[in-house]
């Protein structure tokens, strides 16, 4: 764990102790079509990063996939991983207190897939995404996707509130959002092909987003 204070980690903290199930019960959309596509896939282990505390991870448990959840809040961490205690879900979790910033600790090609879902929207600049995406190509096996939403710069917060450099900006919830446009999704896809881009509104807490939908597929190797 990095030891400069993270204004931004300690904020999630504040939130997740304050209102637990702040994203709510209930798994998102996004990660029910995610689910489905992994599903026709044939992937069994996967990733999630900045997992929160877990609402999509646990129900990637329940359908049997192994996950491998990241989350730079302890609290996060420690709320799913008392969900799953609790779902006798334990055993296919390994969840960790992690700042993706630092890479990500597993070896090469060891998961089917990756997920996220308002991850790569934090504040991270360009080139911090730049090296966890990556990573994510590192760890993924050939063939493996990784399926991501991010906010837009069609979002009716994007350039609202105080600019946090790049294409940050904080809220009055204090919360910095890393905004997307369609050019930043082809860069950092560098490695990858891009399989899917589209656009969709995510009612989460407060108000309606507006996220893009991306998944990138690591290329199989090619035949010597
Ligand atoms: C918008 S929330 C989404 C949480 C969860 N995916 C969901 O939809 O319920 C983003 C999460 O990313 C985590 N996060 C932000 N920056 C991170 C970083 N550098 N490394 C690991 N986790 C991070 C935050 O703690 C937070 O839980």
């Amino acid at each position: 764990m990095r030891k400069t204070l993270d204004p931004q980690r300690e904020h999630w903290d504040i939130v997740y102790k304050s209102k637990p199930d702040y994203f709510g019960e209930t798994p998102s959309e996004f990660a029910r079509r995610a689910l489905s596509f992994f599903k026709g896939k044939g992937a069994k282990k996967i990733i999630e990063l900045g997992c929160g505390e877990g609402r999509d991870t646990i129900m990637f448990l329940k359908e049997s996939f192994e996950v491998v959840a990241f989350d730079y809040s302890p609290v996060a961490i420690a709320h799913l991983t008392q969900k799953a205690k609790s779902n006798q879900l334990s055993e296919s979790l390994t969840a960790m207190i992690h700042d993706a910033r630092d890479g990500l600790p597993l070896t090469d090609e060891c998961v089917d897939g990756i997920f996220s879902h308002m991850f790569f929207t934090m504040q991270l600049t360009e080139k911090e995404l730049d090296f966890i995406f990556q990573e994510c190509l590192r760890v993924m096996k050939a063939g493996g996707y990784n399926i991501y939403s991010v906010r837009n710069i069609h979002d009716p917060h994007y350039g609202k509130g105080i600019h946090r450099g790049e294409d940050m900006w904080e809220s009055p919830q204090k919360f910095v959002v890393h905004f997307f446009s369609l050019e930043k999704v082809k860069r950092l896809a560098r490695g990858y092909e891009i399989c899917h881009i589209s656009e969709f509104d995510d009612p989460s807490p407060t108000y309606i987003k507006k996220l893009y939908e991306v998944i990138l597929r690591k290329p199989e190797k090619k035949k010597e």
